[in-house]
């Protein structure tokens, strides 16, 4: 009996789709808890490659409940479309369920998305569009229709009413774009409350009796620490938690709840849109990473920036959310280097820093200290035991786990689910 928790410790794509695919056929329940389509997880299995962006990735998994949680911001049309592929691909979506709590993604949350970035112009933060920022501003400002709107139309009609005159002012006054038609948006919508009534439901009761029962279950993050409102590169960020602590919160789950956090770390840095990273390469080897890994966005096909390791930020995200254990992915993406960076401090203004700033001017000047290791030269991807990995990458893990202070429990060194080391048990 346990509830897992698989965080994405950097900044996002670290590989968490993977992990959580791996480690679904022994669970009962997979809980997405943030997020919404902004997301892209990856999974490769005997169905074929699928990017999901908000069905669980625990959805390949007969018999595993799949709850899309309350923490997550919908796009009914994207996910319409997400469950008709995975139908049309053979996948049971049956055991799909969405709380009737989660706020939903309406027209003009997208386009205020895009209105925003282009009024920042130079700032930018370099969003996915999706309307993330505009949805969960909306939830906190008393602003938001909820899944469980769309199952009453008279609510859910004098709700839109109400909002979309708030969203039509300001779409004609600041933006001088066309307001948006009530009715379309009305019709719209019923449409896909139609389509989407099956699954939405209180889920509640469905993850505590799973608890209960004493059955496993795994929380799904999306987005990474970094990228957490609060402890990420503010306003470099996204819009909801993607913490451990946000894992509760989104799902339900009480902290006293979760057993295991796993916190996914890539054995490189990847970031996407703007703001610090202060291991970014900019040579030939941040292009080699891009170009042998595919570092190019699940979601908007941006290419990824590329980097050694940082584990300053590293352990700072572990102490953010208390991992008791490691998924290191793309290990083998290393295999090619004649030796490898870690990022183990920051230089500034002379002095060596541990810390993580919060303040991201500070963290824009800040410099790495790197330690240098050997890399090993040869093909790691059909290795299935740790003690088979070359000296090499283990010397390279053992020294994250010092670095980070918490053990590996999981080495990917490929993108297929069975091209996974278990180097600890987890469930
Ligand atoms: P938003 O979440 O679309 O508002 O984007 C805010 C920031 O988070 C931007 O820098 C995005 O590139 C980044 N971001 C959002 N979702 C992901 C993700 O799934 N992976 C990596 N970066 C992401």
């Amino acid at each position: 009996m346990s509830v897992v928790v698989i965080i994405g410790a950097q900044w996002g794509d670290e590989g968490k789709g993977k992990i959580v695919d791996l480690l679904a056929e022994k669970a009962k329940a997979v809980v997405r808890f943030s997020g919404g389509d902004n997301a892209g997880h990856t999974v490769i299995n005997p169905y074929g490659e699928f990017k999901l962006h908000l069905v669980p990735s625990g959805i390949f998994h007969r018999g595993v409940v799949c709850v899309i949680g309350n923490g997550v911001a919908v796009n009914p049309v994207i996910l319409l479309e997400e469950i008709e592929n995975l139908q049309k691909h053979g996948v049971d979506t049956s055991h799909l369920f969405i709380s009737d709590r989660a706020h939903l993604i309406m027209p003009y949350h997208t386009l205020l998305d895009g209105l925003e970035e282009e009024r920042r112009g130079e700032g930018a933060i370099g969003t996915t569009r999706k309307g993330i920022g505009p949805v969960f501003a909306d939830k906190i400002a008393r602003l938001g229709i909820r899944t469980c709107d769309l199952l009453n139309k008279k609510n859910f009609r004098a709700r839109l009413c109400q909002v979309l005159e708030t969203k039509n002012a300001i779409l004609t006054k600041i933006y001088s774009v066309s307001p948006l038609s009530l009715e379309e948006i009305y019709e719209q919508y019923c449409s896909y409350a139609e389509r989407l009534a099956p699954f939405i439901r209180d889920t509640g009761p469905l993850i505590q009796d799973t608890i209960s029962g004493k059955q496993p279950i795994i929380l799904e993050g999306a987005q990474g620490t970094m990228l957490d409102p609060d402890f990420g590169t503010y306003p470099y960020v996204t819009s909801s938690s993607p913490t451990a602590a946000g894992s509760s919160i989104g799902s339900g789950i009480n902290v006293k709840q979760l057993d295991h956090i796993i916190g996914v770390f890539k054995a490189y840095t990847t970031r996407v849109g703007g703001g610090p990273m202060p291991t970014e390469l900019k040579d030939k080897i941040g292009e080699f990473i891009r170009e042998r890994a595919h570092e190019y966005g699940a979601t908007t096909g941006r290419p990824r920036r590329c980097g050694w390791f940082d584990a300053v930020a590293g352990r700072f995200s572990t102490q953010v959310n208390g991992f008791t254990g490691i998924a290191l992915t793309r290990l083998d993406v290393l295999d090619a280097l004649d030796s490898i960076k870690i990022c183990t401090g920051y230089k500034l203004n002379g002095n060596i820093i541990k810390d993580f700033p919060g303040d991201i001017d500070i963290l824009g000047k800040c410099q790495p200290v790197y330690e240098e290791l050997p890399g090993w030269r040869i093909s790691i991807s059909d290795i299935r035991h740790y003690k088979q990995l070359p000296a090499q990458a283990r010397q390279y893990i053992s020294r994250l786990e010092v670095l980070l202070s918490c053990p590996v429990s999981i080495v990917s060194v490929g993108a297929s689910r069975d091209q996974s080391i278990m180097v600890k048990q987890i469930m």
